[in-house]
């Protein structure tokens, strides 16, 4: 059985103050949860986020990184800054980047890499857009994201990823993926794991649901056979509903 992983994903949203009264508020809520919770925060709350998640279990992401190890790259962080306060996790490829940062599959790929041998673990991003999903594109496009941001990695890698399939369309509009669409997107990923990687991989690997997550729609997500879990941006901001994605997950 693979553990169900509920993300949030801030995006550029919270101060330290509320970053801090957040995990206050969680942290016992929380506390016997069998599911991995994580909170990918903006940079300036990393520090903030990880003093006060420290002997809970909350763990800390970052949402993006520099494929290099350091240099002249004015305004980035790498890998190994975030590694060397504490950070677990990273979002790579978040279909935000990708649209407005000119993020490629190739720079996709070149972070991954570089995510894994600072051991972090990374959230890949994968998903297609509205107009891709309207003339049936939608499984050639994640398939093909998939294979270009795996490109040499190796299975233990893969085994330690976490892909979240997050159809551009859906992501802040209140607009939903069906439970059967967004489980059947996660199978075509397993299979196509299986096919890169073999069985064994794909049946590790943790495969996400990102698009307007609430609680009123995630426990069903949460009863399909291939969905491990959610990424969550608009309703993670609020600890209440935040809690009630989590509590949706049986136990
Ligand atoms: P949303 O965002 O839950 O606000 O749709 C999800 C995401 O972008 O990760």
């Amino acid at each position: 059985m693979r553990k169900k992983v509920i993300a949030g994903n801030w995006k550029m949203n919270m101060l330290p103050d509320a970053t801090i009264k957040f995990i206050e508020e969680l942290t016992p809520l929380v506390k016997d949860k069998d599911s991995e919770i994580i909170l990918c925060v903006p940079y300036t709350d990393l520090f903030y986020a990880l003093m006060n998640a420290q002997g809970t279990n909350i763990k800390i992401g970052a949402q993006n990184m520099h494929w290099e190890q350091s240099g002249a790259y004015t305004g980035e962080v790498s890998a190994q800054m975030l590694k060397s306060i504490g950070v677990e996790y990273v979002i790579i490829g978040h279909s935000e980047r990708r649209q407005y940062f000119n993020e490629t599959d190739e720079t996709v790929n070149k972070k991954l890499k570089t995510a894994f041998s600072n051991e972090l673990k990374p959230i890949l991003c994968v998903g297609e857009t509205l107009e891709q999903r309207e003339v049936g594109r939608q499984d050639e496009v994640v398939k093909s994201q998939v294979k270009l941001d795996l490109e040499g990695l190796t299975d233990d890698q893969v085994s330690n990823l976490i892909i979240a399939y997050e159809p551009i369309w859906a992501i802040g509009t209140g607009k939903t993926a069906t439970t059967e669409d967004a489980n059947n997107m996660a199978e075509t990923i397993r299979s196509e794991i299986a096919d890169l990687y073999g069985k064994n991989v794909a049946d590790k690997i943790i495969i996400q649901y990102g698009g307007s997550v609430k609680s009123s729609n995630s426990k069903e997500l949460f009863e399909t056979s291939d969905v491990d879990g959610a990424l969550i941006g608009g309703a993670s901001l609020k600890v209440d509903e935040f809690y009630n994605i989590i509590e949706s997950v049986k136990e």
